[in-house]
């Protein structure tokens, strides 16, 4: 049984368990959030995996995936409980993170002439769309019966963006594939970027580093940095640096490497301008731990993807099983569009109007392999 389900015992008010021949749902009270909103347990059953998700930050809690003899673990890092993800503002452990995933420079853009600020909470930039984004929003959830989808409606004006924005996050699992399926819908133009902020440890939560773990991006550009880790404008050649992914390389290979952009970032913490087009469900990442044999494709309609190598975890928070997470416990595959593109006119548009639909589509593929690939 999952220590994040057992250690909420007490607070089973109501188990609902339906099913298929494919996957099973059970929806389990998870204790209150900040307002005393409800909080829900999801979990998602598959013949291959089981997913856990809560709707306060309509987050991923664990995937236990099975590796090459058969044997699960889960595979993304997180908390015990939900106060210890409320207590928890900075590592996004599993969020959808909005309204502007990703960083606007200063908290500050414009749109048709007006000026608007998100208060900045890192480095004096705005995060995951300021220091209360939707991480931190207690979502309304449905649920079917292999999928669940979490609904918020952000206010005009929420954390200074313009525009009432609704916006819908449907998760569904088919065998070892689970897909992220993002639509939202504006009153007023407004900017809008929306990632999982899932960390990966394909050798199992808390087992360690990730240094060994394997990555391919399907990319031949990314978005190098200044200090506070904005993007400079450029888009230049990964080939020659240690950014170049487009082999299946050790994370840790370059990550020491005397280079500018990774010191600045105290490791990878940027954006990969990937390969494919742009709207269509495409691969852009490919990971492997050798001993476990346990692979993860990720496929998805967005431009870009944040490859953060977990370079500010530091021992000062736990994890679900009890151990501390230490610098590059795991690593993070934010598929999205370009940090700050509000501020940078020639990057993909994230400009919503109203009457526009905004949608986005991300899918996770657990499998194991033999090492051939
Ligand atoms: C990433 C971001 C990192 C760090 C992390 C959360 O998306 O690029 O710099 O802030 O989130 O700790």
């Amino acid at each position: 049984m999952n220590h994040k389900w057992m250690s909420q015992l007490p607070l089973l008010l109501a188990v609902i368990v339906s099913g298929s021949a494919n996957a099973a749902i059970k929806i389990q009270d998870w204790g209150k959030g900040p307002e005393a909103e409800q909080a829900k347990l999801i979990t998602l059953e598959s013949s291959s995996l089981r997913v856990q998700l809560t709707n306060y930050g309509a987050r991923i809690v664990s995937v236990e995936a099975p590796d090459k003899t058969g044997k699960r673990a889960d595979v993304v890092l997180g908390h015990a409980n939900l106060q210890q993800y409320i207590d928890d503002p900075k590592d996004y452990f599993g969020a959808i993170v909005g309204r502007y995933g990703n960083r606007i420079a200063k908290g500050t853009f414009s749109i048709d002439g007006q000026t608007y600020h998100v208060p900045p909470n890192n480095n004096g930039n705005a995060l995951h769309g300021g220091p209360d984004g939707f991480s931190r929003k207690m979502w309304s959830v449905i649920t079917g019966t292999d999928s669940a989808e979490f609904t918020l409606i952000s206010p005009d004006g929420d954390m200074g963006f313009p525009g009432m924005l609704a916006v819908h996050v449907r998760y569904s699992l088919h065998g070892n594939r689970l897909d992220i399926e993002y639509s939202a819908q504006t009153t007023k133009t407004t900017v809008v970027n929306l990632t999982n902020h899932a960390y990966f440890n394909l050798a199992g939560e808390a087992s360690g580093d990730v240094l060994q773990q394997r990555l391919r991006l399907d990319a031949n550009r990314y978005t190098p940095v200044g200090d506070t880790l904005i993007p400079e404008g450029n888009l230049p050649e990964v080939a020659g640096t240690p950014f170049d992914f487009r082999k299946l390389t050790a994370i840790g290979e370059r990550i020491g490497a005397d280079d500018t952009q990774l010191k600045r970032a105290g490791g990878y913490d940027h954006n990969w301008v990937l390969n494919g087009r742009l709207g269509l469900l495409h691969e852009a990442a490919f990971a492997e731990e050798r001993v476990s044999g346990r692979t993860l494709i990720v496929l998805t309609t967005e431009p870009g993807v944040q490859f953060y190598s977990g370079n500010f975890l530091n021992g000062s928070v736990t994890g679900y099983s009890g151990l501390a997470y230490q610098q590059h416990a795991g690593f993070c595959l934010e598929t999205q569009h370009f940090p700050d593109s509000p501020n940078h006119p020639s990057f993909p548009s994230t400009l919503l109007k109203p009457g526009e639909t905004f949608r986005s589509h991300t899918a996770l593929i657990f499998g194991v392999s033999n090492g051939a690939r």
